[in-house]
């Protein structure tokens, strides 16, 4: 539901004050911006909950603020996409000029009808149609495991949801070409991520080893969405209910339909979003269950209960733990650290002034771990998730899905193909992690830094 936050405009009474300045030295906030996770936490931890890098004049770099408390996330977030555009933040203008206008880059004005369209493909009730194509993923995936074998749980994972993505919407078998589209995804985001980090960057056209990568990686990813296209449009029968929509939809500001190249950036976002951020997800939960078999152990009996037959959207409802051990993995490593909105007028963010075509910065990660906001924020507890615990949290301190008009279109596919296929997994496999931690890595999203390594053992559902 989009939120009006008219009465915090500014002009109201009491005359809101600019955000503090971060008191950390220059260099170490230039250096600590471009690091997502760890940079963010520092500068927040030195300059508060609302703070304020400056790293040259306005018109040259614009000045960031970052947020980290609930009521600034709602304040930013809450806000309509007019005012407060995620498609004029820094980020999605690099990834605008490298990879073309899509749902996530689109300034307001073009981002409202293509959201409009594809809005309906992605309802609650929509998706439950995806979820035979995501378990049967899950049961391929577990279901090629030998007994007592070393797995990376993130390059399965990976393998489960390209494949659950590619069968659903697109009508193609991706998970054959994982490594492809994966190094292509890296490469570009990469390169997207580095100047959106940088105060001042050398022009785009400029041949350095990261541009030459990004536009080789773009190149691949904009040719495999060629194929896709050609091949729904040949294939009359194909179930690729994404590539149709697209085909099918009109561009009200053109009244035509839109053209290849539109349906193929949008179709190299959906693999870019659809996918790595899922993976994660469950990577991250079947490592905790790794480490935590009491829960395990608790969740394998809750899919018992179903008797031994392949998981329905129904069973959702009696997957109560399931959810929570995906609720406690977004928390705890959120694939997207955080959002970023540009306002177009100055507005007023937890009582302090934010100017106009300042960068906004909210930062789930930091968020979800402060120990004002979470009982011991590092633990992992799903039952913090059970509603009798849940009493009194603000919906605005846990965003794993962001919020306002342009959260995350794919949340309820992925919450859905996320549980059918823990759900699987667990009934299928027991599993001991191998690897004591999980290093992050954002050359994005939040991905695992390093294999993730896991011994799985083979269990009957019955
Ligand atoms: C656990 C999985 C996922 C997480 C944590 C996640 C998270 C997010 C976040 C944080 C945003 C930005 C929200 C904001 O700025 O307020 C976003 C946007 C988006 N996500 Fe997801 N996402 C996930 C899965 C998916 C899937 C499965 C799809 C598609 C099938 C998808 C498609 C998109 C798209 C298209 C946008 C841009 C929406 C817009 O601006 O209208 N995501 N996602």
């Amino acid at each position: 539901m989009v939120e009006m936050l008219e009465q915090f405009e500014v002009g109201a009474s009491p005359v809101p004050v600019p955000v503090p300045k971060n008191p950390l030295p220059y260099w170490r906030q230039v250096k600590a911006v471009r690091s997502y996770i760890d940079g963010i936490q520092t500068l927040l931890d030195a300059g508060g909950p609302l703070t304020r890098i400056v790293l040259g004049p306005k018109w040259l770099v614009p000045e960031i603020v970052l947020i980290a408390s609930p009521q600034g996330a709602r304040d930013v977030l809450g806000r309509t996409d007019e005012v407060a555009d995620r498609g004029r933040s820094r980020t999605m203008v690099e990834m605008h000029a490298l990879m073309g206008g899509n749902l996530l880059d689109l300034p307001h004005e073009r981002w409202l009808p293509r959201r409009r369209t594809l809005q309906p493909m992605f309802t609650k009730r929509h998706v439950s149609r995806y979820a035979g194509h995501m378990g049967a993923a899950a049961q391929s995936v577990a279901g090629g495991w030998r007994d007592g074998a070393v797995v990376d749980l993130d390059a399965e994972c990976r393998k489960l949801t390209l494949r659950a993505l590619g069968r659903s919407v697109l009508g193609t078998d991706l998970d054959q070409r994982a490594e492809e589209v994966g190094q292509a995804l890296r490469d570009s985001l990469t390169w997207v991520a580095d100047r959106a980090g940088r105060p001042v960057n050398p022009p785009r056209w400029l041949p350095t080893r990261g541009q030459r990568a990004a536009r080789r990686g773009n190149d691949t990813l904009h040719r495999l969405a060629a194929e896709i296209l050609r091949a729904v449009r040949v294939d009359l029968d194909r179930d690729a209910p994404l590539v149709r929509a697209l085909i099918e939809a009109i561009d009200p500001e053109t009244d035509r339909p839109l053209t290849d190249d539109e349906i193929c950036h949008e179709l190299v976002l959906f693999m870019l979003a659809g996918h790595d951020t899922t993976s994660t997800t469950l990577t991250y939960a079947l490592w905790s269950l790794g480490h935590h078999r009491d829960i395990q152990q608790r969740i394998r009996a809750e899919v018992a209960a179903l008797g031994e037959r392949a998981l329905t959207p129904e069973d959702v409802p009696a997957l109560g733990l399931t959810v929570r051990v995906l609720h406690e993995a977004l928390r705890l490593c959120p694939p997207a650290a955080g959002t970023m909105r540009t306002p177009t007028r100055d507005i007023v963010v937890d009582g302090h002034l934010v100017e106009a075509e300042s960068m906004a910065l909210v930062s789930f990660y930091a968020l979800h771990r402060d120990p004002a906001l979470w009982e011991e924020p590092l633990r992992f507890d799903p039952d913090r998730f059970l509603p009798e615990r849940s009493k009194g949290r603000s919906r605005w301190q846990y965003l794993p899905f962001g919020g306002g008009p342009r959260s995350c279109v794919g949340d309820h596919f992925a919450m859905l193909e996320a549980t059918l296929a823990l759900a699987t997994i667990v009934g299928a496999a027991d599993i001991e992690s191998l690897e004591s931690d999980f290093p992050l890595d954002t050359p994005f999203t939040v991905v695992a830094a390093r294999p993730v390594r896991a011994v799985v053992r083979a269990r009957s559902r019955a």
